[in-house]
This record gives C-alpha cells, sequence and structure tokens, in this order.
C-alpha cells in the first residue's frame, strides 16, 4: 500500500523564485489499484508521480511503501526502491534513441543488485508482454509514438515492479493507439500491478478504477 501523509513539495526552496508544487498531500491507494491523476497544466501531477517514483525528493510530510518510511536519506537508498517496486513511464519516454529497442529495455536489468545471467531473454519476455518482440534490433529513433510508448512500458516492466506510474502515457499519441496502450496498462493491473496514470483525457480516467484530482497542489477529488 501507498500513503501520503502531507506531502509538500517546494521547488527552490528560500530562493527568490521559491515555488510550493504540492501543498500537503493526503493520498491512500491500495495494492493493484489502478488510479488516474487528473488535472489542469502546472496542477502538480507530474511533480506528484516523480515523488511516488522516487525520482525527486519532499520538504515535509511522509511517504510510505508498505511500511517503509520512503524519504531521501541517500540516493542509493532511493535507487534500490526504484530498481525493485517502481517502474516508472515518462512524459517523454526518455529512451535512448540510438540503442536498439532491446537494449532500451535491458538498461533497468544492469542497474541490478541482483547478478542476472539471462538479460536477453528477460527483456524479450517484456517486449512480448507488451507485443513488439519483432521489433527487438530496430534502434528506437526509427520506431513510431505507440512503439515508444511501448518500449518505455516494456522497459518500466522488466524488473517486474509491483507498481507502474505513467505520466500522460496517452498524450502523444491518436485515440487508437491511446486506447491499445490503455489495454496493456489494464492488463498488467489484472496481473495485479498497482497502476497510477496521469492523464488529460476524461476517456482515459473513466476506464480506473478512481480518479484522484489535483488542482493548484492540492486534491480536490479522490
Ligand atoms: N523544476 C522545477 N522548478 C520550479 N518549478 C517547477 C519545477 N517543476 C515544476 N514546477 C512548477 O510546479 C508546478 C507543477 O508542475 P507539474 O510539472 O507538476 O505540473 P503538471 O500538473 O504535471 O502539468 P502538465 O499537465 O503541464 O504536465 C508548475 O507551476 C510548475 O511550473
Ligand atoms: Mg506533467
Amino acid at each position: 500500500m501507498i500513503k501520503l501523509t502531507n506531502i509538500q513539495k517546494i521547488y527552490n526552496p528560500k530562493k527568490a523564485n521559491e515555488f510550493e508544487a504540492l501543498k500537503g498531500i493526503n493520498i491512500e491507494i491500495e495494492e493493484g489499484e489502478m488510479v488516474a491523476v487528473i488535472g489542469k497544466s502546472g496542477a502538480g501531477k507530474s511533480t506528484l508521480l516523480h515523488i511516488l517514483a522516487c525520482i525527486d525528493n519532499y520538504q515535509n510530510g511522509e511517504y510510505h511503501i508498505d511500511d517503509t518510511l520512503v524519504k531521501k536519506i541517500s540516493e542509493k537508498q532511493y535507487a534500490q526502491i526504484r530498481n525493485e517496486k517502481i517502474g516508472l513511464v515518462m512524459q517523454d519516454f526518455a529512451l535512448v534513441e540510438d540503442f536498439t529497442t532491446i537494449e532500451n529495455v535491458m538498461i533497468p536489468l544492469s542497474f541490478s543488485k541482483k547478478k542476472i545471467k539471462n538479460k536477453k531473454e528477460i527483456a524479450f519476455k517484456a517486449l512480448n508482454a507488451v507485443g513488439i518482440e519483432e521489433l527487438a534490433k530496430k534502434p528506437v529513433n526509427k520506431l513510431s509514438g505507440g512503439q515508444k510508448q511501448r518500449v518505455a512500458i516494456a522497459r518500466a516492466i522488466v524488473n517486474e515492479p509491483s507498481m507502474i506510474l505513467a505520466d500522460e502515457p496517452t498524450g502523444a499519441l491518436d485515440t487508437k493507439t491511446g486506447q491499445e496502450i490503455i489495454q496493456l496498462f489494464k492488463d498488467l493491473n489484472e496481473q495485479g500491478k498497482t497502476i497510477i496514470i496521469v492523464t488529460h483525457d476524461p476517456k482515459i480516467a473513466e476506464q480506473c478504477d478512481r480518479i484522484i484530482e489535483i488542482s493548484d497542489g492540492n486534491i480536490i477529488g479522490n
């Protein structure tokens, strides 16, 4: 279970351009839920997702995953939680453009603490799960937007995380491709993964179990 208690995020603290992006957020998400996070541009959706994904720290409050307090004590601790529990699909895919598909998907495996022998096989399994095994050897700069989104999802699931976080995973896609991507998340959710999706699209949000709405750094609907 994920529990956020009074989470406050301030960008550039104590500087002239200080900005309070999250103003004391309280959220509980159970294991196996599929949740949408909605809100206007600038509301704080990505900020929230980055804290949940342990790629950004917060100033006040507490973030628990199960019974572990997640606070940036060290980069190493954050990296370990990311690697074991979290699959993140970034707003702009964040793929290595001149790597092939399979090379991109294998990246998280090289960061794992465990010694993994059959990296290629594991990466192929992830590609298979998102339906793009045949693109394994293609450089990602030759792929379409929908295909890149699938590579990003394959990379997010390759370490078998218990939760998958996605920032506007359908934002750059046409309606049909977007729906295929959402179906992928639904399938992963059926397999027991917790899914949290940031979206602008009401049609995507209403396919989730629950909608969390953010406005100006506050939760206004949950
Ligand atoms: N690195 C940063 N430094 C300073 N301010 C930031 C930084 N990142 C975000 N902000 C500010 O925090 C607020 C929330 O930004 P955030 O990216 O979380 O919004 P969002 O809801 O994801 O918007 P969008 O829908 O456009 O992606 C915005 O006002 C933004 O300008
Ligand atoms: Mg955003």
